[in-house]
């Protein structure tokens, strides 16, 4: 009889190795091995020769026609805005989120708003009754709309070939399969294997396919980050489970920029996008409480308020707690270390927790000072002035250092009512403002001043 071999392969890189190692020799993360069964040469090779049946003849770059890159509308002006203008034809989009957080939902929404192409929706995780009962409810039953239960990934790439929809959607790519790959569905050799075949078809057939992907533990999508590089654009879903704000995030776009992000609420009629995310972000913020203060982070090309809580609490252990929830956690370290050696803040018997409120995640250095100053704000139990805002990069040695786009984020500020905003000194000077009082400050000390008075 013969012997099953197995090979194990990290998670991360798609590294190979017939032993297993706790730490992979490619890309050096930890606990990334998983035992798959290896592929006979021969189904490996049947699928790779399929792969390569479509000879790409060379040509000249100034004969290469770009005048019909075309974009299809996907009826979401955030989604378009995090595409870089809507879904290029023939590219591969990744869609990866957690668990419910409403990928499916938001691509049957996108099936109601294209209601004019002819879509492809081939799902791998819900029967079709279930399929029609969401539609229905997102009121998306169009006879443009095609589902197809099926995890075959070859079913699936003929039925592409045979029917030429516009647009694919594919939900999910874990639960895809070749069936001559002996390995397990979800397995890395499958998911990456399965992804190439639809990346081939989808260019073959110029069809647009977006994939949905499911994120592990750690929150990146799971299966080797190979199939990152696969695709033509990254899409993360993100946001709280529990409050209503979802985030659209491009992580990798060809065909666009990856700094914009689209806002989103989960509402009983599906995703609804938000136009004014600043406002949602200050809902039900508290009043003359300590320990909260408004910045200003840019998104983008879009300037986003959002409310950064601060609590220190003495700490019962010998080791103080610090936590971050949509916070770089060594930057908060070091933030925490800032304030305690130049500027005479001592957080050394304090647990520190700092959150940013609404789900969101920001890892603009901009938003240093708005976290510091929720810290001093919760540490001396002072409340900020509850129409003050601040923004403002902060360096080693304690000082406040400029950043970008400094009256975008007042303006947008200045739009939301705030009557104070505290800024670096430098950025002031080049501020025109009427309607609020614009504060340049050096220092952590005079900064706090000027929010709290
Ligand atoms: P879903 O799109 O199934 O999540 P995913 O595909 O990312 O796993 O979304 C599931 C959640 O969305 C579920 O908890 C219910 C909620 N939901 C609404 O609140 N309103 C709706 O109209 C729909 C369809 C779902
Ligand atoms: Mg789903």
């Amino acid at each position: 009889m013969a012997k099953i071999k197995s090979v194990y392969v990290c998670s991360e890189c798609g590294y190979e190795s017939p032993k297993w190692y706790g730490k992979c020799p490619g890309c050096e993360n930890w606990n990334t091995m998983n035992e798959e069964i290896k592929e006979s040469v021969k189904s490996a090779g049947a699928v790779s020769k399929r792969r390569v049946s479509s000879y790409s003849k060379p040509v000249l770059i100034n004969e290469i026609s770009t005048t019909d890159e075309e974009r299809y509308d996907t009826g979401f002006s955030e989604l378009n805005r995090v595409l870089g203008g809507g879904i290029v034809k023939g590219s591969l989009i990744l869609l990866g989120g957690d668990p419910g957080i409403g990928k499916s939902t938001i691509l049957m929404q996108i099936c109601k708003n294209l209601n004019n192409l002819n879509i492809l929706y081939i799902s791998g995780e819900e029967s079709k009754r279930q399929l029609k009962l969401r539609a229905d409810r997102l009121g998306a039953v169009e006879s443009n709309l095609t589902i197809m239960t099926e995890t075959d990934v070859e079913l699936v790439c003929e039925e592409i070939k045979n029917k030429k929809p516009d647009l694919v959607m594919i939900d999910s790519i874990q639960t895809m399969m070749i069936k001559e790959l002996s390995s397990s569905a979800g397995s890395i050799t499958q998911v990456r294997e399965s992804t190439n075949l639809i990346m081939h078809t989808a260019k073959d057939f110029d069809t647009p396919v977006i994939v949905v992907g499911h994120v592990n533990k750690e929150g990146s999508i799971a299966g080797p980050k190979v199939l990152e590089h696969i695709v033509d654009t990254v899409l993360y879903f993100e946001g709280d489970k529990q409050m209503s704000c979802r985030i659209l995030r491009a992580v990798k776009n060809r065909f666009g920029s990856t700094n914009e992000i689209g806002v989103f609420e989960m509402t009983d009629k599906g995703l609804r996008e938000v136009e004014n995310p600043s406002q949602m972000m200050l809902s039900g913020r508290p009043k003359g409480v300590s320990g909260t203060c408004v910045t200003c982070s840019l998104e983008g090309t879009r300037p986003i308020l959002a409310e950064i809580q601060g609590l220190a609490a003495q700490s019962s252990y010998g080791n103080p707690r610090r936590m971050s929830t949509g916070f770089d956690y060594n930057r908060l370290s070091m933030l925490l270390a800032v304030l305690e050696k130049r500027a005479g803040y001592y957080f050394n018997n304090m647990d520190a927790y700092v959150n940013i409120v609404g789900g969101l995640r920001i890892d603009e250095p901009a938003v240093d000072l708005a976290i510091c100053m929720a810290l001093i704000s919760s540490l001396k139990d002072t409340p900020i002035r509850e129409d003050a805002a601040a923004f403002g990069e902060i360096g080693l040695a304690g000082e406040i250092r400029s950043v970008s786009q400094a009256q975008q984020r007042v303006n947008e500020a200045v739009r939301l009512g705030f009557k104070k905003i505290v800024i670096p000194v430098h950025n002031a000077k080049e501020i025109y403002c009427d309607n609020a009082d614009i504060i340049g400050v050096r220092n952590l000390r005079q900064a706090f001043e000027a929010l709290s008075e």
